[in-house]
């Protein structure tokens, strides 16, 4: 999947993104917005030089036969989260359920100072981080090692459904969450055409409303102040 291809500055007065040729379309290179922002505090940037290291997947290396390996004690399952932003949903999955091993996958290094400084002050072991690009990831993360994956308010970026079916495991989850008509449309088009996905909603409260424990990210919260209503969207991993 490539969810959509665009700056969210190009939304129209709707919050919809106005594509220039009529299609959420591929983008081209596949890290979207900013990398850094305003300057770390000390001890953020302090995490940022020492936490970190501990944190983060190498990619450089081959993946580990067994990505549960990861972490110091054991897991029942894997879950990635790609785009994290300020960690909210991240950080309170993790809490809820310290079993399950969570990667989280962020370019945007103030991010990753959020986290950082949420995942020392509750002492979380559950989690693992990769400061990069989430095509990168999935490519390297062994074939059917995940759980579930979800994008929550993505920016455009380059995760095609084969990249996405090939790291879950059968009965695995995509979750997508999306106040952007033309993203949402892209993913329920592009994975309910896939023979490796259904989508899982039966009622229209199922892609309505958030999921029974869903965390609210600082973008569903400012999406709902400025009146857009996102869709929840759950497809299964067929196979
Ligand atoms: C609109 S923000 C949403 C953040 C958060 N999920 C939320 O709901 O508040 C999209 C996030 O995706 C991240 N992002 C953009 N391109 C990415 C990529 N290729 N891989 C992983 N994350 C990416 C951005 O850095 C940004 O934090």
């Amino acid at each position: 999947m490539s969810v959509a291809g665009r700056d969210p500055a190009d939304r129209d007065t709707n919050g919809n993104a106005s594509p220039d040729n009529g299609t959420a379309g591929p983008t081209h290179g596949s890290f979207f917005g900013r990398r850094k922002g305003h300057k770390l505090r000390l001890h953020q940037a302090d995490l940022i030089e020492h936490l970190l290291p501990h944190l983060s997947l190498d990619i450089g290396k081959p993946d580990p036969p067994d990505l549960a390996d990861l972490f110091a004690a054991p897991v029942d399952d894997l879950r990635l989260e790609i785009g994290f932003g300020g960690g909210e949903h991240l950080i309170a999955e993790a809490r809820a359920f310290p079993r399950i091993g969570f990667i989280g996958c962020e370019p945007y290094v103030n991010g990753m100072a959020k986290i950082l400084t949420q995942i020392e002050a509750h002492n979380i072991g559950n989690i693992r981080l990769f400061a990069g690009d989430a095509a990168e990831l999935l490519a390297w993360a062994p074939p059917r090692s995940l759980a579930r994956i979800d994008l929550i308010h993505p920016d455009p970026q380059d995760l095609t459904v084969a990249a996405m079916a090939r790291a879950l495991k059968p009965d695995g989850e995509f979750r997508f969450v999306s106040d952007i008509a033309d993203y949402c449309a892209w993913t329920l088009a592009h994975l309910s055409r896939s023979p490796e996905f259904v989508w899982t909603a039966e009622r229209a409260s199922d892609w309505r409303l958030p999921w029974t424990g869903y965390t609210m990210t600082r973008y569903g919260r400012k999406a709902e102040r400025e009146g857009r209503h996102a869709a929840y969207l759950r497809f299964r991993k067929v196979g």
